[in-house]
């Protein structure tokens, strides 16, 4: 898309309209480490990012909704009524925001419809949660259309709710909670059982931390996501048999260690293990930033990156090529696949001097290994939700 585009305009123009637009932005997120645990009720280390999601929307005088993403310009303006929300396949991204409101329309009468413009600057479908960012921008468009005070909390758990029960991905709360309450310079450590949450000042001194991105399109995610989160129950009922546990989250190394007989399955085993360690490391990867050892803290990455990789099998040849090169890199204290897996984006804890050359080293091994180009991103560790009064440039 040509730069300098001004969002408001490109709305009046393709819904034709002059009333007035309200302008939301909802951010993306990386994972610091805590991956395939908040649906475990364990914990999670995220952060949200400056890249994100613009919804720009004015309410109509009708019950239509009008829906149209500058990403995804060929499937023109998506219109359906307030009264037929049903998930449509062919309807594609549009199913999230139309998941937002169909959902809503369960609790609260929304007597007219709106035209709705969305932007992102998240790369789709690698792993930095295009998805729940375009749920949460919806939300908050919403609140501020038609001053429904939904509260943040029950945001996040509304974007949750479209992914389980509308969109059919059975995830955790970790990306929604990110986006509705991530904080600049700072990650979230989130207890997914019981929500409660901490910030960590992200004191990175002269490190960076870089995203790269495989690439590799995840087209089957949905389907063995749900199924690691089935062996995850199949191996949780096996323990509970003995154990008055009620998610893996719960399990320390110790208690593991002695029960893990109880599983049967010697893959749901694996699943169980990897979860109940990345729960622990997660823990310790909060206490090593809060006391400044990065060092420590990039080697949990790492570790964190081998059991994603042998115990949870969720890597896959990209993300390993990526990582399993970025270790070997100066100035690297650490580097793992981020989100759920299976391609998509890995994070690199990176010395600021050797930046440049970590990227065009890993690049070139990335392409001779796997035949094309990895992307490189850089985005600051941003705030949450907001409205934005003044017009966007994009
Ligand atoms: C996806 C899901 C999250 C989480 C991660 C893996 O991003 O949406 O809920 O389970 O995968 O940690």
């Amino acid at each position: 898309m040509k730069s300098g585009v001004n969002l408001t305009k490109e709305f009046q123009t393709i819904f034709n309209t002059t009333q007035p637009i309200r302008t939301f932005f909802a951010p993306g997120r990386i994972n610091l480490i805590g991956e395939h645990t908040d649906y475990n009720g364990g914990h999670v280390f995220p952060a949200a990012i400056s890249y994100g999601t613009y919804a720009l929307g004015a309410k109509r005088n009708d019950s239509k909704l009008r829906l149209y993403s500058l990403n995804f310009p060929e499937t023109g303006i998506i219109e359906c009524d307030l009264s037929e929300l049903n998930y449509n396949e062919e309807q594609e991204w549009a199913n999230y925001p139309k998941g937002i409101f169909s959902l809503l329309t369960k609790e609260v009468t929304f007597s007219k419809g709106a035209d709705i413009l969305f932007y992102g600057n998240i790369p789709n479908g690698a792993g930095l949660s295009s998805s729940a960012s375009i749920e949460l921008a919806t939300s908050a468009l919403i609140n501020g259309l038609y001053n429904i005070m939904v509260d943040r909390i029950d945001m996040i758990k509304l974007g949750q709710k479209v992914e389980n029960t509308y969109i059919g991905v059975n995830s955790g709360i970790m990306d929604q909670f990110s986006i509705g309450l991530g904080k600049q310079e700072h990650a979230i450590l989130l207890n997914c059982d019981s929500l409660q949450y901490q910030y960590a000042p992200l004191r990175l001194t002269d490190h960076v931390i870089i995203i790269i991105n495989t690439n590799k399109k995840r087209s089957l995610t949905g389907t063995q996501y749900n199924n690691r989160r089935k062996e995850c129950e199949r191996a949780l009922l096996d323990l509970q048999k003995k154990l008055n546990i009620h998610s893996l989250g719960e399990l320390s190394k110790e208690v593991f260690e002695h029960n893990k007989h109880l599983i049967t399955n010697v893959v749901d085993k694996k699943r169980a293990k990897h979860v109940v360690y990345e729960n622990a490391r997660t823990l310790e990867a909060f206490d090593n930033l809060q006391k400044g050892d990065l060092h420590a803290f990039g080697q949990l990455l790492n570790t964190s990156h081998v059991s994603l990789r042998d115990d949870y099998e969720v890597t896959g040849k990209e993300l390993d090529v990526i990582v399993e090169t970025a270790w070997k890199q100066e100035g690297v204290l650490g580097a793992r696949m981020t989100g759920a897996g299976f391609g998509g984006c890995a994070i690199a804890l990176v010395e600021k001097e050797h930046l440049e050359a970590f990227k065009k080293n890993v690049n070139n091994t990335y392409v001779e290994k796997v035949g094309y180009e990895a992307t490189f991103y850089n985005p600051k560790i941003g705030d949450n939700i907001k409205e934005i009064s003044e017009g966007v440039l994009i």
